[in-house]
């Protein structure tokens, strides 16, 4: 059982994929290579959970088992329709396995088809009988291309089906726009390119929310700044008229995390039909536990909400309810603090050897929190955060800041293992890290 934060069950994971509250429990779905710690021929795990804060392995549920996804079953989502479960996905072909690395194409090559597994309950996948190839490789470069389209998000908006994907045309990102009648059959109604979208818009996500409407794009080749992570997460306010295919944005793109290891994200509808999202938190290197190496870990669930044209994002309320016990400073090792009046609360409930705690700071200029060397600092009205003693040495982001906070910076910073996260002011920006202790 992970608590607070799904982690890879051993092995990789990446994205989140199929996030939904279905049959009165929360499943979570996960791009997975389940034979080594990294990236290679993806399944979809599964875990289920009643409160998006205890999750269970429940192991995999989509496995390559097709011509059209012999090499992999990329991201997607999952929709209710009749009451049984459809997950959506992208099958991979590669046209020239690695003959040393068959989990591998020897150029990177792919060759996508867009497809569906339907499950009657959530609980049963049959990889042989219930998948269905419904857009099978592009003839078209033009309109599609065959090789980089993919990770389908399929909703319902008043009397139809549409699917979006996210694409790449001469070098930039592109999103695609299809519709349907019964969720099965597609028909392409348009397609949106710009530089802003990376090379290439990975998993996009669109939703209305308290009177705006947000597009979430994972943008491959977004920052140019010779380091890793080059792909970022950032999203836009838009006006997407689905019926008539036209998308207009506005042209400030702001990121979802200021930590810079977030990438690619699900949002859904929690049990009160609050949108709550969660995102893959990339690691660069394994960490140990007893019976292997793993690597990826998810955030923990956050609930969205739009005020005065700014997307806000509040731990959910399932999370606040765990860190219930208030702690002192000197029960916390490693916790270090100057110039700043705290407050500390721990978990009520532990996996393993280490007990989760919230910090609650009131932030100033000059103050500094020190978490076993993780270190946070206001300057300039930016929350800054120094991880140089608890990270990876090369060619990594080791410091970050958010923007300048508005209104104060009451900080909420949720401290576990293996991550790091902060709100801050009440969710105005969220700085997230990676950590190895
Ligand atoms: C984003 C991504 C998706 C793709 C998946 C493959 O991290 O590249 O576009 O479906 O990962 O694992």
């Amino acid at each position: 059982m992970d608590i607070l934060h799904l982690k890879s069950p051993g092995n990789w994971i990446n994205d989140p994929n199929g996030f939904i509250y279905y049959g009165g429990k929360y499943h979570l779905f996960y791009q997975h290579f389940p034979y080594a710690p990294v990236w290679g021929t993806m399944h979809w795990g599964h875990a289920i959970s009643d409160d998006l804060v205890h999750w269970e392995h429940v192991g995999i549920s989509i496995f390559p088992s097709k011509e059209y996804d012999r090499n992999g079953v990329f991201s997607g989502n999952a929709l209710i329709k009749d009451h049984k479960l459809y997950l959506y996905y992208t099958g991979i072909q590669y046209p020239h396995p690695n003959p040393e690395n068959i989990h591998l194409d020897v150029n990177y090559g792919l060759i996508a088809s867009q497809c569906v597994l339907i499950s009657e309950d959530g609980i049963h996948f049959d990889n042989f009988n219930q998948k269905k190839c419904l857009i099978p490789p592009s003839k078209n470069e033009e309109e599609m291309s065959s090789v980089d389209t993919r990770d389908p998000k399929v909703f319902y908006r008043d009397g139809k089906y549409y699917m979006i994907l996210g694409s790449s045309h001469e070098g930039k990102g592109r999103l695609i726009l299809l519709e349907s009648q019964d969720a099965l059959h597609f028909s392409i109604k348009a397609h949106f390119e710009s530089e802003e979208f990376g090379g290439i818009f990975e998993c996009p996500d669109y939703f209305e929310l308290d009177g705006a409407e947000l597009l979430f794009c994972a943008a491959t080749d977004y920052l140019r700044d010779g380091l890793n992570f080059q792909a970022q997460e950032i999203y836009k306010f838009v006006d997407f008229n689905l019926e008539k295919g036209i998308l207009t944005y506005e042209k400030e793109s702001f990121y979802l995390d200021y930590g810079m290891d977030l990438y690619a994200t699900q949002t859904t509808l929690d049990a009160e039909g609050n949108r709550v999202f969660i995102a893959w938190m990339r690691m660069p290197e394994p960490k140990l536990k007893e019976g292997g190496p793993w690597n990826g870990l998810m955030t923990m669930p956050r609930i969205l909400s739009v005020r005065n044209h700014h997307l806000y994002f509040a731990p959910h309320p399932k999370v606040e309810e765990m860190f219930t016990k208030e702690v002192s400073l000197e029960e916390l090792k490693g916790l270090s603090v100057k110039g700043v009046s705290v407050r500390m609360y721990e978990a009520c409930e532990k996996e393993k050897s280490f007990t989760p705690y919230k910090i609650e700071a009131q932030m100033i200029e000059g103050g500094e929190i020190s978490i076993g060397g993780y270190e946070i600092s206001m300057k300039d009205g930016c929350i800054a955060v120094d991880r140089s003693k608890v990270y990876l040495k090369g060619d990594y982001r080791t410091k970050m800041s958010t923007p300048v906070l508005k209104d104060g910076a009451f900080l909420e910073i949720f401290v576990d293992e293996d991550i790091i996260e902060i709100y801050a002011n009440h969710g105005e920006y969220v700085l997230s890290s990676i950590i190895y202790r």
